[in-house]
């Protein structure tokens, strides 16, 4: 079983105390304080003894009238003896040398004076084991099948199993940094009162993606540079219903605009594109929205967009849109930036500023600043605005029928809360997927908030 054998010895041995020692080199303190007394009947004052040896001098004294080798003589001392022999010195040596001393009287009384002290030294007496060998044997550490085939097995050294040893991690999943951020934002949506939109069509036509959102079919967004168009399939197989509306209005126009005036194509509107904003859904639930009798409602989604553009350290042609639209009757500017209020404040962002935008579906649009203390200026953070009645009413909202609108990216918010400043490191085949499995949870407390929004070093797009 075992290589090598051993017995554990113990030993005892004396060693000299640090008093011991003073005395072992410079003799005991009552053979120094006999040196120091002069021979004759004058001796020395105890005073004088004192100033020399300090504490020592009186245990000296002691040992010194006891050994009968000097005597007091008023307040001086004086020798009864002309040669001592120095016992204790010669003791101490003894237990130097041999670690013990044969007077047990002895032991006892250096061990009482505090001059040695008893030790215990462990020592191993090895010797050869039951099973011991000059070569190395690898243990098994399985039981196979050539073992089992060639009768190895009989002679074969298992290891032992260690039951103490902690196993491999099981390795659960782990959500993206986008993932849990988004988890956030969910939850101060659903806060205040939002329901989600069903987001999982990357593909949409034009019509919803542009038409309904009364952007004209030649606005740049359009173009093959901003957008990406499908091949196979390349077109929708059919429109909505209401087309014919949407085409009207983009031609003629109607409730109280005169439209854009252009030859609308049905060919151009039915062409596939991956979506360019999570508005097309927006648009999507708001015609649903219509088809039922009157109610308000808040909506939001936040996922993936793309858009067809040079891609960079900080950008890429997709990044995740969160928005959130309101239709509500008594829904005007005045109330959408109070509700922005709010719902940055959740984030801790309090001081927004608005500043008027274009946005083919919005009138008024206002892009949406915050206050950046670092940078002592103001930052843009989002993009908003009350749709327009020629988007809205061939939805069939009803004329009073107000929404307003409001959008944000994901990217920026999640790189700045994790210190990501490559967007290629957060997203694509660069990611670092150690850095998934390490990065802690998010929680959009009141400073992340004002770290995320109000930091200009990422600027991922809105
Ligand atoms: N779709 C807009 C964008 O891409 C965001 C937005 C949504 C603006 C709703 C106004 C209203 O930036």
């Amino acid at each position: 079983m075992f290589k090598v054998a051993y017995d554990t010895l113990t030993t005892e041995v004396w060693t000299i105390e640090a008093e011991g020692k003073d005395q072992l080199e410079n003799g005991s303190y009552e053979a120094q304080v006999f040196e120091a007394v002069p021979s004759g009947d004058e001796g020395i004052s105890i005073e004088a003894l004192k100033a020399k040896f300090g504490a020592k001098a009186n245990l000296g004294q002691g040992k010194g009238f006891k050994n009968k080798w000097i005597k007091k003589n008023g307040s001086n001392i004086i020798r009864l003896v002309d040669n001592i022999t120095d016992q204790t010195k010669a003791d101490l040596e003894t237990v130097h040398q041999t670690g013990t001393h044969p007077s047990k009287d002895v032991i006892k009384d250096l061990k009482r004076r505090s001059l040695i002290k008893q030790n215990k030294i462990l020592s191993y007496a090895v010797r050869k084991g039951a099973s011991f060998s000059t070569e190395l044997k690898r243990q098994a550490t399985d039981l196979t099948l050539e073992m089992l085939q060639s009768g190895a097995w009989k002679t074969a050294e298992f290891k032992k199993f260690n039951f103490d040893s902690l196993g491999v991690s099981p390795n659960g999943g782990h959500l993206h940094p986008l993932m849990k951020v988004r988890e956030e934002f969910r939850q101060v949506f659903f806060e205040t009162g939002f329901e989600e939109m069903p987001t999982n069509n990357f593909v949409d036509s034009s019509f919803w993606n542009f038409d309904a959102l009364f952007v004209p079919q030649q606005h740049p967004a359009r173009d093959l540079q901003d957008t990406f168009f499908l091949k196979e399939p390349a077109v929708a197989k059919s429109l909505p219903d209401f087309w014919p509306v949407v085409r009207d209005v983009h031609e003629k126009g109607g409730y109280g605009s005169i439209g854009y005036r252009y030859p609308w194509s049905e060919a151009e509107s039915k062409k596939l594109v991956l979506r360019t904003h999570t508005t097309a859904i927006s648009t999507y639930m708001l015609h649903k929205l219509a088809q039922q009798p009157y109610r308000p409602a808040k909506y939001f989604s936040i996922d993936r967009v793309y858009r067809n553009e040079a891609v960079d350290a900080k950008h890429l042609a997709e990044f995740h849109q969160v928005e959130g639209v309101i239709a509500d009757k008594n829904m005007s500017l005045g109330s959408l930036i109070d509700f922005l209020d709010i719902f940055f404040q959740k984030m801790g962002i309090s001081d927004l500023r608005f500043k008027p935008t274009y946005n083919p579906y919005t009138e008024p649009s206002m892009e949406i600043f915050s206050w950046h203390e670092g940078l002592r200026e103001w930052v843009e953070i989002g993009n908003s605005g009350m749709f327009r009645p020629e988007m809205l009413r061939p939805l069939g909202l009803a004329e009073d029928v107000r929404v307003a609108g409001f959008g944000l990216s994901l990217e920026r918010p999640t790189m700045i809360k994790y210190g990501i400043d490559n967007i290629r490191a957060l997203v694509g085949h660069k990611v670092d997927l150690g850095m998934i499995e390490a990065n802690p949870a998010c929680r959009l407390d009141k400073k992340m908030g004002k770290e995320v929004f109000q930091s200009r070093e990422v600027e991922a797009e809105s």
